[in-house]
C-alpha cells in the first residue's frame, strides 16, 4: 500500500509569499541579481539586546522545557504592555505564547471554529488566513473590499455577508497586503454589527506598532465595553523587533479560550522555544528606542515608495497607513505583452517581472484581489531605488 495524503491536507495550498521569496533566492543561487521586495519580513538584525538576553538565557540554563503556554515573565511583560498602552486589563492566564503569531491563529482558528461555521475574510487578506480556516472544517468566506473604501469592511458590507451560520470576523489591522488602518470610528461600527450579530472577532493586530504619519491605531477590543469577551487579539514579536526567526507570537483571550488554546498547545507543540522566549521577553519589557528607529526607517522609505509609485503613469497604491506594504494597481498594465510575452493576470505579471526585470513582488490574487502586486518595503533603499527604476522600465 502506498502512503496517500490525507483529504484535508491534500487541499492546504502553499503559501504564495513564501513561494515568491523561495524563487526569488533560487534566481539569486543562480547568480542573478534579485531585488525582492516580496518578502514580509524586517531587513533589520535583531536588535542586540535583545540578542544578549538569548545568550545570558542559554547561559543561565534556560534551555529546558517552559510551561507549554510560555514563561510566566513574558505573559506578565505582554499583559502589562496592554495594560499601558491600551487600558486592556488581561490575566496572565489569558495570554498563550505560541511559536510565531500564524501559530497561535492556528490555535484561534482550532480552538473556536467548528465544522461548517462561516468566518468572514474581508479581502485583500494575507494569504494563510482561508488556508488555516479550512484546516478546521469552517468556511472562510471572503468579502471583497473595494480600493475606494480604502481597502476596509464597512459595517454595511459586514452585515450583508453575515449568515445564521457566521460566527467569526477576522480583522487584520493594519493590513498585510494593502497597509490601510482602520480609524477608531470605522472599528466601533464594526464592533456594533459584531456584538449585535453575537459574533466573535480574532484581530490580527502583528504590525500595530508599524502606524506612520498621524494615523492612529486602535486595538479592537478597546472600542466598545465588552468587546474583551468576543475578541482573540493576536500578536508577537516578528514584525516590531525585527525578530521572524524566533518565532514569537501570542495570542490573548477570555480565559476560557486560552485555557483550552493551552491544551491543545500542550498536545501539539509543548512550549515555544525557550530561549527565543527570553529573547522576546528583552524586547517587549526593555527599551523600545530600537522599535522607534525601525519605524522612523520605514516611514522613509514608505514615502519614497509612494512617490516612486506616483511618478509612474498608470499605477497608484492606496495610502500606507501602517505595515510595510504597498498594494500597487496593475490593472492598467495588464492585457499586453512584455518583451513578446502576453501578460493578461497579476499573476503573470508579477513572473515576467521576476524574469525579466529581477524584481520579485506578490501578485495580489494570492490575497484574493486580482490586478494587484504586492510590493514590500521591507527592503533597504537601495534595493528599493533600483526595484523601482526596474519597475518604471518594465512599465514604459
Ligand atoms: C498579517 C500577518 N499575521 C501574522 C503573521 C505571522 O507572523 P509570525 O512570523 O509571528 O508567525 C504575518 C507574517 O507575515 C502577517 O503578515
Amino acid at each position: 500500500m502506498s502512503i496517500e495524503v490525507s483529504k484535508i491536507v491534500q487541499a492546504v495550498e502553499p503559501s504564495a509569499t513564501l513561494a515568491a521569496s523561495a524563487k526569488a533566492k533560487e534566481l539569486v543561487a543562480a547568480g542573478h541579481t534579485v531585488y525582492n521586495l516580496s518578502v514580509g519580513e524586517p531587513d533589520f538584525k535583531t536588535p542586540q539586546h535583545i540578542i544578549d538576553a538569548a545568550v545570558a538565557a542559554m547561559n543561565a540554563g534556560h534551555t529546558h522545557y517552559t510551561p507549554a503556554t510560555g514563561i510566566i515573565e513574558l505573559k506578565q511583560a505582554v499583559v502589562s504592555d496592554y495594560r499601558n498602552r491600551f487600558g486592556l486589563d488581561y490575566k496572565p492566564t489569558q495570554c498563550v505564547i505560541s511559536n510565531g503569531a500564524k501559530h497561535s491563529l492556528h490555535n484561534a482558528f482550532f480552538s473556536t471554529l467548528n465544522p461548517g461555521d462561516e468566518a468572514i475574510l474581508p479581502a485583500p487578506c494575507w494569504v494563510s488566513y482561508a488556508e488555516l480556516i479550512r484546516l478546521t472544517g469552517a468556511v472562510p468566506k471572503i468579502v471583497s473590499t473595494t480600493e475606494a473604501d480604502g481597502f476596509k469592511l464597512t459595517a454595511d458590507a459586514l452585515r450583508a455577508a453575515i449568515t445564521p451560520r457566521t460566527r467569526m470576523l477576522l480583522l487584520c489591522n493594519p493590513s498585510n497586503p494593502t497597509g490601510s488602518c482602520y480609524s477608531r470610528a470605522e472599528l466601533e461600527a464594526l464592533a456594533d454589527v459584531v456584538i449585535e450579530k453575537d459574533l466573535f472577532v480574532i484581530a490580527d493586530e502583528i504590525y500595530e506598532r508599524l502606524i506612520y504619519g498621524d494615523t492612529k491605531f486602535s486595538s479592537f477590543p478597546t472600542v466598545r465595553q465588552g468587546l474583551q469577551d468576543r475578541t482573540i487579539v493576536v500578536s508577537g514579536v516578528s514584525k516590531t523587533y525585527a525578530m521572524t526567526g524566533w518565532r514569537i507570537g501570542w495570542l490573548l483571550a477570555p480565559e476560557n479560550i486560552a485555557k483550552k488554546v493551552g491544551s491543545l498547545q500542550s498536545q501539539e507543540t509543548s512550549n515555544p522555544c525557550s530561549v527565543s522566549q527570553y529573547a522576546a521577553l528583552a524586547g517587549v519589557s526593555g527599551d523600545q528606542t530600537c522599535v522607534e528607529m525601525m519605524k522612523a526607517e520605514f516611514a522613509k522609505r514608505r514615502d519614497y515608495v509612494s512617490q516612486r509609485i506616483a511618478d509612474i503613469p498608470g499605477l497608484s497604491a492606496p495610502r500606507m497607513d501602517g505595515a510595510f506594504y504597498a498594494f500597487m494597481n496593475i490593472s492598467n498594465f495588464l492585457g499586453r505583452k512584455y518583451n513578446g510575452v502576453q501578460v493578461d493576470t497579476d499573476k503573470e505579471w508579477c513572473l515576467e517581472l521576476l524574469q525579466q526585470k529581477k524584481v520579485a513582488t506578490v501578485f495580489g490574487s494570492a490575497f484574493f484581489c486580482e490586478g494587484y502586486a504586492r510590493a514590500s518595503f521591507a527592503a533597504s533603499m537601495e534595493t528599493l531605488e533600483r526595484a523601482f527604476d526596474r519597475i518604471a522600465e518594465f512599465v514604459r
